[in-house]
């Protein structure tokens, strides 16, 4: 590996060998998310606790203040829409000469086994690899699942281990049962996708059990940005990632952060917070 791509790759991964990424790139193919209606009110507060942030590059220069010390990991696959029957049907959508304009850490994009655009997806993947090295810019493959498609331990090991085959030099995928086979036949770095929004006590387990079992970290989105405190959400998943934290502990953490933070809010002379006002941060 070029020394240029070591060094990108090493500011998303930390020493520790594991990354909280924070995905806001839903609106490539999502339209206005729940939660990213407003992206840059929503980036501002959590960024600087993430160690990398996955948006695409309209997002990253309308709503992401370009003094940031936070790497991008920059979505650049698309063309399709939550309208397609079929989400597979996606390319390339950002030159290699615009990443590095944007001074992306990495790029990342999709890709569909098993779908009816499986072979055009690996060769962009491939494709993007070729390219990454001429510029020195890793690339995250991202296994994508149609909306019929199974998520189980057989499928995603497929998934993962083409894309390292294909030289992706990180991999994010689903969590499932059995997950550490997935990460036991992927020679490259796995993270963990977030998935729909669940209970935040839920998702603390879901990182703890995908850090246990091999992962080198979570690239999650709305798990964070949609809990009822983004900012002691995204403290409280970098306790489990990067110091081991149970499940139990992350969770007391963020109700301690969450609670801290409501506690915080200006009240008007003489009227207290009604819990209708609580409820919003
Ligand atoms: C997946 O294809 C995209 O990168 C998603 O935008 C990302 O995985 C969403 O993260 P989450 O599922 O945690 O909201």
């Amino acid at each position: 590996m070029d020394w240029g791509l070591k060094n990108r790759l090493s500011r998303i991964i930390k020493s520790d060998g594991k990354t909280v990424m924070l995905a806001v790139d839903h609106g490539y193919f999502l339209g206005p998310t729940s939660g990213l209606e407003d992206a840059e009110k929503t980036i501002r507060p959590i960024l600087s606790y993430a160690d990398a942030l996955m948006p695409t590059r309209g997002i990253i220069r309308t709503c992401v203040d370009p003094s940031t010390d936070t790497p991008m990991v920059l979505r650049v696959s698309g063309g399709n829409s939550i309208l397609d029957e079929d989400l597979s049907n996606e390319g390339v959508t950002v030159a290699m000469e615009d990443a590095v304009r944007l001074n992306v850490a990495a790029v990342a994009l999709s890709i569909y086994v098993g779908s009816p655009n499986q072979k055009e997806t690996l060769l962009n993947l491939a494709r993007l690899v070729d390219e990454g090295h001429r510029y020195g810019i890793p690339v995250l493959a991202v296994t994508a699942v149609g909306k019929s498609m199974a998520r189980d331990a057989r499928y995603l090991a497929l998934s993962c281990r083409i894309a390292a085959e294909l030289g992706a030099h990180f991999v994010k995928t689903y969590y499932c049962d059995e997950f550490e086979r997935i990460v036991k036949s992927c020679p490259v770095p796995l993270v963990m996708a977030g998935g729909k929004k669940i209970p935040e006590y839920d998702a603390l387990e879901l990182t703890y059990n995908a850090i246990k079992q091999g992962a080198a970290g979570v690239d999650m989105g709305r798990n964070i940005f949609q809990a009822g405190s983004p900012v002691a959400m995204i403290q409280a998943v970098r306790a489990v990632v990067h110091e081991g934290a149970t499940p139990k502990k992350a969770f007391e953490l963020y109700n301690d952060l969450k609670k801290r933070r409501v506690s915080k809010k200006p009240r008007l002379k003489g009227v207290t917070a009604s819990s209708a006002d609580l409820s919003r941060h």
